[in-house]
């Protein structure tokens, strides 16, 4: 039975305004659909459902209707929008998607939120800390804050999270609690891994396998920040996992699953081919999915430098705005676009209007394999950041 102290009940009666008592009335919903006992501040939140392209009229009209009177009460901030805020009009976006995208940022601007529009929030100054409750939307995000960080998150919808940030509170369930953060199948891997692209293929093979229990991987000796990311978008897409622990990566306590299973070569061979659509036809070449660090974004600039992007296709590096200004600033972003790629912020290609633009995409993501292929229609192909560069240029 959930419990309210007086302020909560206060926030539930209407007296801290609408937008509150709606965003109680959420979180408590929620609360006793599972089982709370009570609720929790929250530090940090990450709302999701912000391209125009999936919320539409009906999401927008629910933010405005929010932002009458709500306010963000901790620091929040969003998932990526349809488009880059600023460029949008060089990578194809329409003048009437681009006015109501930037309707919905306005809306949430006016709650006070931090219009970083970016899945991966950690990198750009929303760092929960180890322990630290928190209320996180985009799956990526929630699987790295649990399992790489430590922090404690459900997988938040796109209302359950606005509604965090305009309480500061959220029901104390699932994740939240140390008896669901145990792992419960082990898996062995006797695989080699070195680039992203095998890390979003050993989370697409988990990700199957596991269906929502806790996975306890070992076999992992070395693994990037960039390489984590890759493994957290996947294990959560291709399995709807929220939280693993990596033995001599994960910060989190957990004991030892006895039930064990074994990740060979041959595993992400399969995976690989799975992904790789024989009649592909590459006109669209995409990494940053999760959004690209400042470290990749140099990389990749150093493999354009100088080279000139093939006619017939195009180039998208995804990436946060921060990350977008620094990589301005270092000279980055120059080479990218001298070289013809786009260095787009704000958005990613599963969220931005593409569907019918293009045939084939090449990434070393395999989540944007995933939405490529399910939401825009598009054939693909997983290969090495190198190798999709190469294949922009050569
Ligand atoms: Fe991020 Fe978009 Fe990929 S939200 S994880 S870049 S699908």
């Amino acid at each position: 039975m959930l419990e309210l102290k007086p302020e909560e009940k206060a926030m539930l009666e209407g007296r801290q305004g609408k937008a509150t008592r709606k965003a109680m009335e959420i979180i408590t919903s929620l609360g006793e659909i599972y089982g709370a006992r009570r609720l929790i501040p929250i530090s940090s939140v990450q709302i999701a459902g912000v391209s125009y392209d999936n919320l539409g009229e009906p999401g927008l009209e629910f933010l405005s209707d929010m932002a009458a009177d709500g306010k963000a009460r901790v620091l929040t901030t969003l998932n990526p929008a349809g488009m880059d805020l600023e460029e949008w009009q060089k990578h194809g976006i329409t003048a009437e998607f681009a006015r109501n995208q930037q309707r919905v940022v306005d809306a949430f601007a006016k709650m006070g939120v931090v219009t970083t529009c970016t899945c991966t929030p950690y990198l750009v100054g929303n760092l929960p800390h180890y322990g630290e409750h928190i209320a996180w939307a985009e799956s990526s995000a929630v699987c790295f804050a649990n399992s790489v960080i430590g922090a404690r998150t459900n997988r938040e919808g796109g209302p359950s999270a606005l509604a965090a940030a305009l309480t500061g509170l959220t029901a104390e369930y699932g994740l939240h609690l140390d008896e669901n953060r145990v792992a419960e199948v082990k898996y062995e891997i006797k695989a080699t891994l070195k680039t992203t692209d095998d890390f979003g293929l050993l989370g697409q093979v988990i990700g199957e396998r596991t269906k929502q229990a806790i996975p306890y991987v070992t076999g992992v000796s070395h693994a990037t920040t960039e390489d984590l990311m890759s493994f957290c978008a996947s294990v959560a897409t291709y399995g709807g996992v929220a939280m693993f622990h990596m033995e001599g990566i994960s910060p989190s306590r957990t004991t030892v699953p006895e039930k064990t299973e074994t990740v060979t070569q041959e595993d992400l061979n399969k995976a690989r081919q799975s992904l790789d659509d024989k009649d592909a036809i590459i006109d669209f070449i995409s990494i940053g999915c999760p959004h690209a660090s400042i470290n990749e974004i140099a990389h990749i600039a150093g493999l354009l430098d100088g080279k000139r992007v093939k006619k017939g296709k195009t180039v998208w590096i995804t990436t946060a705005r921060p990350t977008k200004d620094l990589a301005i600033r270092m000279g980055y972003y120059e080479k990218i676009e001298t070289a013809g790629a786009f260095l787009v912020s704000d958005a990613c290609c599963a969220v931005a209007p593409l569907k019918g633009r293009f045939t084939g995409l090449m990434t070393d993501s395999a989540k944007a394999c995933f939405y490529a292929r399910g939401k825009n229609k598009f054939k693909t192909e997983i290969r090495t950041i190198e190798e999709c560069i190469e294949e922009a240029v050569s």
